[in-house]
């Protein structure tokens, strides 16, 4: 059975899920895997450190799925974005989450191919500036999430961008389970973006270790910090005290320092990809049916 949202409708999608972009986490095989299971499969262009890398990902990608798949694009100074998204449409990317720099930049091109750019924000600010500059829709990034995240819980923060913004909102932070996804889509979100859960994956490339990492935790082994990045990011807290024992980054890389949301509750096993993609859809509607069930006529 399909679930149908606007976003779902905007990108011919089963399932309103977006397989989170993930710095050194999400490349080629985790897109095919999730957009293949009828989600939409994302990962960041700074994942590949020249154009020529990227180019030949998206090959691999098209001579395996022709589904939907989405990018996250760095609009600054220190990236050649112009480039990326030119390879990008010619590869027949349709959704690209915005995040550092203004969106507008790259609106006229990706409509001009039938696609879509959501911002990323973590404030209302954030939100309405996205609007002003004209993006499509908001990815509201809530308290919790993996990697950079906001302030405000999922359940607050979608409605709020919603009524005040009127654009489409996708939830990001702290959905990993069809009952969640069923929350978040209460609260007016038209997708969910799933990070964490998608870490302990067969398709991820976070390595073996940082996988056990993230099923072996609980919410309360994941630490808010500005520390590392100069901005609110969540991470396994074993991998921070390592770090703060030995903070030089030449002796230390990025790998070293496991990124992962308070999701981590809900993450107990390595599987595949595609399965979660099931498994949240087959809960979802299970956790309809019961809501649905629980009211009783009088
Ligand atoms: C290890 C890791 C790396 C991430 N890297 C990026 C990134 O490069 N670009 C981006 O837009 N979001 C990044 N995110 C955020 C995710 O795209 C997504 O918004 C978030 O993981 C959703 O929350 P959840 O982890 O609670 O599911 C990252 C998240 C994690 C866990």
């Amino acid at each position: 059975m399909k679930i149908k949202t606007v976003f779902t409708e905007l990108l011919g999608l089963d399932y309103p899920i977006i397989g989170a972009p993930m710095f050194l986490v999400s490349y080629e095989e985790y897109a095919i895997a999730i957009s293949q299971a009828g989600a939409l499969g994302a990962f960041p262009l700074p994942n590949y450190r020249s154009t020529g890398d990227l180019r030949k990902a998206l090959q691999t990608i098209r001579q395996a799925t022709s589904k939907p798949i989405g990018v996250n694009i760095h609009l600054s100074g220190r990236f050649p974005w112009k480039e990326q998204l030119a390879i990008c449409l010619e590869a027949g990317v349709s959704f690209f989450i915005s995040s550092l720099g203004n969106p507008a930049l790259i609106l006229d091109d990706v409509h001009a191919n039938g696609g879509s750019v959501f911002a990323d924000v973590v404030s209302l600010e954030q939100g309405l500036k996205a609007r002003d500059r004209g993006a499509d829709g908001l990815i509201a990034v809530a308290s919790g999430a993996g990697g950079h995240c906001g302030t405000i819980p999922t359940l607050i923060f979608v409605p709020y961008l919603l009524q005040k913004t009127g654009l489409p909102v996708i939830a990001a932070g702290g959905i990993s389970t069809g009952e969640q996804m069923a929350a978040a889509l209460a609260v007016g979100a038209c997708a969910v973006v799933v990070g964490t859960r998608l870490i302990a994956t067969l398709e991820s490339r976070a390595s073996p270790a940082y996988k056990q990492a993230v099923v072996k935790a609980g919410p309360e082994d994941v630490l808010t910090t500005a520390k590392i990045t100069g901005n609110p990011a969540t991470w396994l807290a074993s991998s921070i005290a390592d770090f703060e024992r030995q903070p030089s980054l030449q002796s230390r890389t990025w790998r070293d320092l496991w990124s992962a949301g308070q999701s981590v509750a809900q993450t107990d096993a390595i599987k595949p990809a595609a399965v979660v993609v099931q498994e949240m859809a087959a809960d979802y509607q299970q956790a309809c049916q019961k809501l649905s069930q629980s009211i009783l006529e009088t």
